[in-house]
């Protein structure tokens, strides 16, 4: 049997509203509804994951005073994700505001609850880490978890996926010199490098500056440009165009589904090339859909996906 794929991470009740453009200061806007969705960057990659056919289990923290937890706990077990080991902690769950554009574009407001209250890794967590397939983290819970994680997979040989999206701001020495692969957006690998991304050129060289700060593999998220892998110092690039969406409705969740979806591919024995195919298809289908966890595909429907490209 495989061994599972571990996500340890943030989940968040998604408030969404859609609206037709920002408000600007001072401006009062009507959104046509509100919505609550389950989402959280860490909850939506091990959804994705699950999805996609993995055994994966959430490592999380959710809000025991809080309805909003009976909704996410059952979004992630009708996905397939096990729960053994995720706590419920006094408070409020985690919950992300977001305001929905019309184009799909989103801005996103966060306030940590659960996600931010003190953690502490139980021995069967820490088992669990040693034993795992692979560890998948982001940045919406404490820097010090991730580096505690980090370093327990790490020592086991166990290798470490951060993704960099959540909170802005340098990540610690500690945490990139354990990381198997390092997945920023253009925006994120700009401010954690200083570096322009502009320009592939560009992007290659802020990437470069990663791998020199002890990052394996870099993968950088590109939106509709796609996205592009640099395996390690002296390797040549991988890179993977974007599948064309017919219509993009809702981008939240497409960056968590593309990084979960690289790291199920590569567990599964796949190529770089062809685990970047997989995530960025199961992008396109996630991108169509409203809504952070609901829009995450099945694997049934990236492979149709894959297939139809093919016949092209
Ligand atoms: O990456 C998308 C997620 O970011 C949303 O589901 C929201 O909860 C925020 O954390």
């Amino acid at each position: 049997p495989s061994k599972p794929l571990v996500v340890v991470g943030s989940v968040n009740a998604d408030l969404v509203l859609p609206i037709e453009r920002l408000p600007k200061p001072g401006e009062t806007l009507a959104a046509a509804s509100i919505e609550t969705v389950p989402g959280g960057k860490g909850a939506n990659q091990a959804a994705a994951a699950a999805r996609a056919g993995y055994p994966t289990f959430f490592v999380g923290q959710f809000g025991k005073d809080d309805p909003n937890a009976t909704l996410l706990r059952g979004a992630l077990n009708g996905c397939g994700v096990d729960l053994t080991h995720a706590q419920d902690v006094a408070g409020p769950c985690g919950t992300a505001l977001i305001l929905l554009q019309s184009g799909g574009e989103n801005s996103i407001i966060i306030v940590g609850g659960a996600n931010q209250a003190s953690w502490s890794l139980s021995e069967p967590v820490k088992q669990l880490l040693a034993t795992a397939g692979a560890v998948l983290l982001q940045r919406e819970i404490p820097e010090q978890v991730n580096i505690e994680v980090a370093r327990l997979a790490h020592t086991a040989g166990v290798p470490v996926f951060l993704d960099a999206g959540g909170v802005e701001g340098p990540i610690s020495p500690e945490l990139l010199s354990y990381l198997a692969v390092l997945s920023p957006n253009e925006t994120e690998l700009a401010r954690l490098t200083g570096m322009p991304t502009d320009s592939e050129d560009q992007v290659l060289a802020a990437a470069g500056k990663l791998l020199d700060a002890g990052v394996k593999a870099v993968l950088v998220k590109l939106g509709a440009e796609g996205s592009l892998l640099l395996p390690g110092r002296g390797e040549a690039p991988v890179r993977q165009r974007a599948f064309k969406a017919p219509e993009v409705v809702d981008t939240t969740g497409a960056g968590d589904c593309f990084t979960a979806c690289y790291a199920v591919a590569l567990l599964q024995g796949c190529p770089p090339a062809a685990a970047l195919r997989f995530a960025s298809a199961a992008a396109c289908l996630c991108v169509q859909r409203r809504g952070a966890m609901p829009s995450l595909p099945a694997r049934e429907e990236v492979e149709l996906l894959l297939g139809a490209e093919k016949e092209e």
